[in-house]
């Protein structure tokens, strides 16, 4: 049967990467989370101290890519089968979520050189297909091709409420409601004014709103959407 590319963009927090992953294993495709990927660079950003005070460091950060020593990979979990974020080799996937790196990654994805470095790394793990990733500009810049792009949206209220349940989740103290909410309403304002790639739905992507949808409804919308643009092929 033919594959397709699915592309998944919206808005940070609104529940992209649940459908993504859901949709992904129910059809047997390869997952990816390009904020993933972002998120990796802002960790070895901040740990080799090219981000300090809130300022980065751009030639330094551009020299470290270009001599190839910010390796950014994902390894199956063997456990859930999903794609686990590594930092040269080093699995991050829980120090990536935090609010660390979560401060400082929309300037980082905002510089050019960064997203060139990434995103040619997404197109190659689209060429053979059979792929669903989310990101912010898969439809619009990254697979502008692809068979099936969707933009997903919330309100911000909802968008911080689930990830503050997300985090208190995960154990993480010292998390405030407020400040997430801020957060959540500043990357939005970076990632859609940024001059590279700003945050929008590609003209052909489907529209889904999931403010008042159950995970179940808004899985069984995407697939629903899957089977009728792999039925039309
Ligand atoms: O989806 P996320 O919250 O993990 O994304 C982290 C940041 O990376 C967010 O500020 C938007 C940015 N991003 C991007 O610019 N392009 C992508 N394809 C994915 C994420």
């Amino acid at each position: 049967m033919n594959k397709i590319i699915v592309a998944i963009d919206g808005h940070s927090s609104c529940g992209k990467s649940t459908m993504a992953k859901a949709l992904a294993k129910t059809v047997g495709y390869v997952y990816v989370d390009t904020g993933a990927m972002y998120r990796v660079v802002t960790l070895y950003a901040l740990r080799n101290r090219l981000i300090e005070n809130g300022r980065i460091y751009e030639y330094a950060l551009l020299q470290h890519i270009t001599f190839g020593w910010v390796k950014v990979t994902f390894q199956l979990d063997p456990a859930t089968k999903l794609p686990l974020a590594c930092l040269n080799g080093e699995v991050v996937e829980d120090e990536i979520r935090g609010m660390e790196v979560s401060n400082h990654v929309s300037p980082i994805a905002a510089l050019p050189f960064v997203r060139t470095f990434l995103v040619e790394q997404q197109q190659l793990m689209g060429q053979e297909k059979g792929i669903v990733m989310d990101g912010r500009d898969i439809g619009t810049v990254v697979f502008p091709q692809a068979e099936l792009k969707i933009f997903v949206t919330a309100t911000a209220e909802v968008r911080a409420q689930r990830r503050y349940d997300e985090l208190i989740g995960k154990g993480e103290k010292n998390v405030s409601f407020d400040d997430i909410l801020k957060n959540v309403q500043e990357r939005d304002y970076i990632d859609s004014h940024r001059e590279v790639a700003p945050l929008r739905p590609a003209d052909d992507a489907l529209i889904l709103d999931n403010s008042q949808l159950t995970r179940e409804q808004q899985n069984a919308w995407l697939l629903e959407k899957f089977n009728a643009v792999l039925s039309a092929q």
